[in-house]
């Protein structure tokens, strides 16, 4: 969906691959056209990792069609968040992926990394293309009357939503009460009778979102929407937070039930 997207707004051939698995599991890929006189572009996450397999044999494929330069568009950059070796003997899985992503292709695009520093580590162009505008315009016009973000380090993210919104934002500081008990408020503003829209660039298991939601509602929030770049909803994360918010959504670099918001936009842009 997001490729062909994509396509409509670069106004380019929407090409869609042909791929199947043999009977032990492998892939096979194969792009139905007798030569490729252009550049091409693919559209593939590198999560999880069957796409990744699928990714490396899509830049192959291009080429040996005679593809002339092939730019890789990773909606979904999986492993980025190991980018050091925290503990003795693990690997940095973030610079493998960045080193086999870039074996065939010479310009790189994701969305929203979760380290920015695995973009240096790629020796072509790399660029990170932020959903924050393609969120806020989704929103545009809404009830919403506040932005969070869940912590001091996504504020930039829920700052950029909000101006596009034309809200408020904030960020929630977490404050531990006792051993277990931690407590989740915005840092400076009033959520009482608010609409508050939590924005994130990851849920994963959702535990973030609903300690957070739950706070909200506790302190007299109206409502809680919560929206993320990436809705990896590990888990059964989407039944429970469907418990603590209003509404939940996210963009379509990982497709689902909510991936409502496309950043093709964004990404067009960064491709131009
Ligand atoms: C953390 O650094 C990320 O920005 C997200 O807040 C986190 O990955 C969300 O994970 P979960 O949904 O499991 O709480």
């Amino acid at each position: 969906m997001l490729a062909q997207d994509l396509a409509k707004e670069l106004e380019c051939k929407y090409l869609q691959a042909h791929t199947t698995r043999f009977p032990d599991g492998e892939c096979y890929v194969r792009i139905e056209e007798e030569r490729i006189d252009d550049d091409v572009i693919i559209v593939q996450s590198t999560h999880p990792d069957h796409n990744l397999v699928e990714l490396l044999l899509l830049q192959d494929a291009a080429l040996g069609l005679g593809a002339k330069k092939v730019s890789t568009v990773v909606p979904y950059f999986g492993y980025a968040r190991q980018d050091e070796r925290f503990k003795r003997g693990e690997a940095l899985s973030a610079k493998v992926m960045v080193k086999v992503v870039e074996m065939n292709s010479r310009r790189f695009i994701t969305v929203d990394i979760h380290k920015p520093i695995v973009l240096d580590w790629f020796r072509g162009d790399a660029y990170d293309v932020h959903a924050a505008p393609c969120i806020g315009e989704f929103f545009k016009g809404s009830e919403i009357d506040m932005v969070l973000a869940p912590d001091e380090g996504a504020l930039q993210r829920a700052r950029e939503v909000a101006t596009v919104i034309g809200t408020e934002w904030d960020y929630l500081e977490k404050t531990r009460l006792s051993g277990e008990v931690v407590r989740m408020a915005p840092k400076s503003l009033d959520a009482k009778d608010k609409n508050a829209l939590i924005v994130d660039d990851i849920i994963s298991t959702g535990g973030t979102i609903e300690a957070a939601a739950n706070q909200l509602k506790i302190m007299g929030a109206k409502s809680v929407t919560a929206v993320c770049t990436h809705g990896l909803f590990a888990k059964g994360a989407l039944d429970r937070l469907r418990k603590c918010c209003n509404a939940v959504y996210s963009t379509n670099t990982i497709e689902g039930e909510v991936s409502v918001i496309s950043v093709a936009p964004q990404i067009a842009k960064a491709l131009r």
